[in-house]
């Protein structure tokens, strides 16, 4: 056996960091922010829970000046917005409130962007692709959704553009961000058997995400990764103009649908889906795969969806 020198150590210490990291990775953690854990929970309680410190008894009091105290001249007028404030409004009184709190962390938009401009960056530049081949080359060279620096992989979509038919779901998972395609895992598989009962197969449906990037961990993608990926997806339905479009899950439902009703009350309903150009499709909202596979006494509601799907499908085929 070869004897360990100095370089092979080091190979080995770099792959144990190495897998350490993907270890955070796939568990969701996105940032380092300190070497040591906190509880910040206890911290707070703790805090909560400390003695008040005693007051000080108060320093004797120095007699007041005789002389009467310089005023300060009175500021003139407001500052315009932008303009910088005079000194004297500068200075700062002090506050009984709590110190502000520091804004929680979303890595929706890594590019530093304010969410709102982030999705109105990405609407402009989604508007311009005229075809499925240049958003997917947009997409990659995205950066303004944070998920894409954590991902492998983009996930554009899978199956046929061509298809009457697109299916979208919520954002891929880890099968899916290693492979590049969505609904490559155990989802993937029930959705495709689900396909099958009603003759559809990924030569007949399209099918895509709403958010094209693996969230790290699997957590649900953020309400602002949502809106800066759904100009994206809406531009992506234009483009391969289905007629019917199915919602798979909840959060697609609401994105696409814009209805606030969850899953179970949503599905079995067709949805009018208003296109760019005034046009007006079906969105049909069904249950999620992945929900299916840890309620499979749910998927007797899916059935009735696809059925609906098929009847649809089949009244609209002379349509096309
Ligand atoms: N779940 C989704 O919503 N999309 C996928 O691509 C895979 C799992």
């Amino acid at each position: 056996m070869e004897p360990m020198t100095a370089s092979h150590a080091d190979t080995d210490a770099r792959a144990d960091l190495m897998s350490y990291l993907d270890f955070h990775v796939e568990a969701g953690v996105d940032a380092a922010l300190d070497e040591r854990p906190h509880d910040r929970f206890a911290e707070a309680e703790a805090a909560a829970q400390a003695p008040a410190p005693r007051a000080e008894p108060a320093p004797p009091r120095e007699p007041l000046p005789r002389e009467p105290l310089p005023r300060e001249p009175l500021p003139q007028r407001d500052p315009a917005p932008g303009e910088d404030a005079p000194l004297e409004f500068r200075r700062e009184l002090p506050s009984r409130d709590p110190p502000p709190r520091e804004p929680p962390r979303t890595y929706g938009n890594a590019a530093g962007a304010k969410p709102g401009e982030a999705a109105d960056d990405a609407r402009a530049r989604a508007a311009q692709m005229t075809t499925l081949a240049e958003l997917e080359a947009l997409l990659r060279g995205f950066e303004g959704c944070g998920l894409r620096f954590t991902a492998k992989n983009l996930v554009f979509a899978d199956g046929n553009p061509q298809a009457r038919v697109m299916f979208v779901g919520e954002a891929p998972g880890a099968d899916e961000d290693r492979i590049g395609k969505p609904f490559m895992g155990r989802s993937g598989q029930l959705l495709d058997r689900m396909m099958a009962a009603i003759g559809l197969d990924r030569s007949s449906a399209y099918i895509s995400n709403v958010v094209p990037w693996r969230p790290p961990g699997n957590r649900n993608p953020t309400p602002q990764e949502i809106s800066i990926c759904r100009p994206f997806v809406e531009r992506q339905i234009e483009l391969a103009d289905p007629d019917i479009l199915v919602c798979l899950g909840a959060p697609a439902t609401q994105t696409l649908t814009g209805t606030k009703d969850g899953i179970l009350k949503a599905r079995g309903r067709f949805y009018p889906y208003r296109l760019g150009d005034g046009r007006e499709i079906r969105a049909l909202a069904t249950l999620h795969p992945a929900y299916l596979l840890r309620q499979p006494v749910q998927k007797r509601l899916a059935w009735r969806d696809f059925r609906m799907l098929k009847a649809a499908l089949d009244g609209s085929a002379a349509g096309r």
